[in-house]
């Protein structure tokens, strides 16, 4: 069994696969900005075993030191990123909102950078570490949307922040990957959006189980494919 760390785990996605790994009989840190406010955590937690909460706001580095701290030296075995903010949905250059921009920066692509570097000596205890990053098909240079500056440049941004690690911890033992989860119906991704919840969060697993050391740095589509960047 593996000890996974979940950052923004409160709903969504990462709620999800807090759900489903403690239901595959694997140790859960989950980490949430609002430990008090996190109440679906608290209904998953109170039908299953094996899940710790912990607070951890992913756009304020002292937040994620302090949480690398009480966590201490146990190895993690898979620690996926799933927090994330949308930035404000669509905007045009007239009506940009700078401090959203700033803002999503910090969560969306500096958070990310801080939580791997906070819990390296975590990943790298464990001998196999998996750090997986949620990015957007929004961030690939392939994917011609327009009109979504804030969100789909921090997640482009946070592509590379992952790209950059997998090469530079060439030699630690953790693979680094990106993935887009898909059009997901959560809050994020609205009713309509293209695959559950369930779906999303089952084939990141899938993927995850599947990685070694020589697919670090890859970008991942739910499904297994292969993203284009
Ligand atoms: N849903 C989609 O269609 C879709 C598509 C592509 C990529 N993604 C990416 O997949 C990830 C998960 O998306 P989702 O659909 O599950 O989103 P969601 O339902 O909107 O949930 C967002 C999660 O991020 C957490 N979060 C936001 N800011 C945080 C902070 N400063 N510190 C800690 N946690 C924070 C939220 O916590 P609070 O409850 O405290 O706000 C919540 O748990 C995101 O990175 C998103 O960009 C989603």
């Amino acid at each position: 069994m593996s000890r996974v760390l979940l950052v923004g785990a409160s709903r969504g996605i990462g709620l999800e696969l807090v759900k489903q790994y403690a239901a595959g009989g694997h140790e859960v840190i989950a980490c949430v900005r609002d430990t008090q406010a996190a109440t679906l955590l608290d209904e998953v937690m109170t039908d299953a075993q094996g899940i710790r909460k912990e607070g951890l706001d992913i756009s304020d580095a002292e937040s994620i030191s302090a949480a690398a701290a009480r966590i201490g030296d146990q190895a993690i075995d898979i620690l996926v990123i799933c927090a994330g903010a949308v930035g404000g949905g669509r905007q045009s250059l007239d009506d940009l909102d700078l401090e959203e921009w700033h803002r999503s920066l910090n969560t969306n692509t500096i958070g990310p950078a801080l939580v791997a570097k906070a819990f390296k000596a975590n990943l790298a205890a464990s001998g196999a570490g998996n750090l997986m990053i949620l990015t957007s098909q929004l961030a690939a240079s392939t994917w011609p949307m327009g009109g979504m500056f804030i969100y789909a440049t921090t997640k482009a941004a946070v592509s590379k922040v992952g790209q950059i690690l997998a090469l530079d911890w060439k030699d630690d033992p953790i693979t680094v990957s990106l993935m887009h989860p898909g059009w997901v119906q959560t809050d994020m991704g609205g009713p309509h959006a293209q695959i559950t919840v369930e779906e999303s969060a089952s084939g990141i697993r899938q993927v995850i189980d599947g990685l070694s050391k020589e697919d670090s740095g890859n970008f991942y589509r739910w499904n297994g494919e292969i993203h284009p960047w």
